[in-house]
């Protein structure tokens, strides 16, 4: 590795835009997450595609590794650069090129977060809806397969990107995808570099599905006698069809979170907080349909929030789960599960979780885009005890071994990262995983794109 041949020409490069200050090196040596952190070397800003071409051929003549940074919000280590060398952070490239509402698609820079998106489009009578918790980037949110409390409705990164362009290890940029809303010719490359988590290339712009702001709009909260009443209702309601546009689940744990970090005055039970969209007749039967079958399960009346700010007010609060629970208990991290399942396994698999947690000499709790199949376990550690830690991985492996049984996947939607490759093989088996490899290697032979992560770990 020729390190300060690197640096030197990337500071020709891009000037300031290219930073090895400690407190910038810092900042990029850790994700959301609760992962050990480790020092890039440098920091890398562009702002064109032909600077991020640029950084990508220096970095493999010279042998440093490079990892692809969105906003940090990442929660598995995705962005810790293993290896050091080159963080390529692509803030800067944060330009919405084009909105063709005509066509409900909008053309933007990998660097352009949600909200960001969100705002622009606030004119246009359309949304984004893809919404983790963070106000992350659209590139990193491609790069995990993100989702967030819309997708059982509005579907996950998957489903709402139609096109890339991407910067691989041989500094070529590679164009996938079209604006057609379907297309059956060649290999699927969007679907190769969507959840890639930037060992494939650097992606440097996405062209990104969007819907019609429905006409009415009414969210509400309803307060289950236990979880597993909660879930039957969701399942049930799935089962018959209802397109919910949120259905997110909460345990009591998190539901006192909630209150006590966002000022919100939810009664403290297992909770399903709701979203129906469509027009007023349409959103009417629709929470008529789910009242009712909540009902069957013995949940109280819903609490209804029509009002929109009180509306944001609510999903801001759901949104900001993450840190409520790390505020339960001060100085905390968090070891996340996120485990996806059929529907049908849902009740089962989050009432085994939830007993585990009862089992167990560590706090956590459950929540769940729960319409999905989708449910986080957070246990609430102090990483660097190591009983707490060992704990937390035990109490996570059994999620996982349980999900696998019923045909689940080890993360719905945070991905892989470093926090998850050794489950990689257990979900897709030596075949797979060695095919991943392969595919990696093809793409990055010198293994230098986010190196440790997927495709060549697990
Ligand atoms: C969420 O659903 O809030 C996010 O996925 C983050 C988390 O797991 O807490
Ligand atoms: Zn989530």
């Amino acid at each position: 590795m020729n390190l300060t041949n690197t640096i030197t020409a990337l500071q020709a490069l891009l000037g300031e835009r290219l930073a090895t200050a400690k407190a910038v090196r810092d900042h990029h040596s850790r994700d959301t997450g609760w992962h050990a952190a480790a020092m890039p070397d440098a920091v890398a800003f562009p702002r064109t595609v032909e600077e991020v071409q640029e950084i990508v051929r220096l970095c493999v003549e010279n042998d440093v590794p490079m990892v692809p940074y969105g906003a940090g919000s990442s929660m598995e280590g995705h962005t810790i650069p293993a290896r050091g060398g080159i963080t390529i952070d692509t803030r800067e490239m944060n330009h919405i090129l084009e909105i063709r509402p005509q066509d409900g698609l909008a053309v933007v820079q990998s660097g352009v977060t949600r909200k960001q998106l969100n705002t622009e489009l606030r004119a246009t009578g359309l949304m984004f809806s893809v919404d983790p918790g963070a106000d992350a980037s659209l590139g990193g949110m491609a790069s995990t397969r993100g989702s967030g409390t819309m997708a059982y409705r509005y579907g996950t990164m998957r489903d709402n990107v139609l096109a890339l362009k991407v910067v691989t290890p041989d500094g070529k940029l590679v164009k996938t995808g079209s604006r057609a809303r379907k297309s059956s010719t060649g290999y699927d490359l969007t679907h190769l570099f969507v959840g890639a988590e930037g060992t494939l290339g650097v992606i440097t712009e996405l062209t990104v599905r969007l819907h019609p702001i429905p006409e009415a709009i009414s969210s509400a909260v309803c307060a289950f006698p236990d979880a597993a009443s909660a879930v039957e209702t969701v399942i049930e309601a799935v089962q018959y069809g209802v397109p919910m546009a949120r259905v997110e689940f909460l345990d009591a744990v998190a539901v006192a979170g909630v209150n006590a970090y966002s000022k919100t005055t939810m009664k403290v039970a297992p909770t399903l907080m709701f979203e129906f969209h469509g027009t007023d007749a349409w959103v009417a039967e629709q929470a008529q349909i789910v009242a009712g079958i909540a009902a069957d399960h013995g949940a109280e009346d819903f609490v209804w929030t029509a009002d929109a700010e009180e509306r944001a007010k609510l999903w801001q609060a759901r949104h900001d789960l993450y840190w409520a629970t790390k505020a339960i208990r001060p100085g905390s991290e968090l070891y996340t599960g996120d485990i996806c399942v059929p529907i049908s396994e849902l009740a089962g698999q989050i009432e085994a979780a939830r007993a585990d947690i009862e089992d167990s000499f560590l706090l956590g709790q459950i929540i769940g885009h729960v319409g999905d199949g989708n449910y986080h376990a957070a246990y609430i550690i102090q990483p660097d005890d190591p009983r707490e830690l060992a704990e937390a991985e035990r109490l996570a492996e059994r999620l996982v071994e349980r999900a696998l049984t019923v045909g689940g996947t080890a993360s719905g939607e945070h991905g892989i990262g470093t926090g998850k490759l050794k489950y990689l093989r257990a979900e897709h088996g030596d075949a797979a995983v060695d095919l991943m490899k392969t595919l990696k290697s093809a793409i990055d032979p010198k293994g230098l794109m986010n190196p440790g992560k997927l495709g060549q770990g697990g």
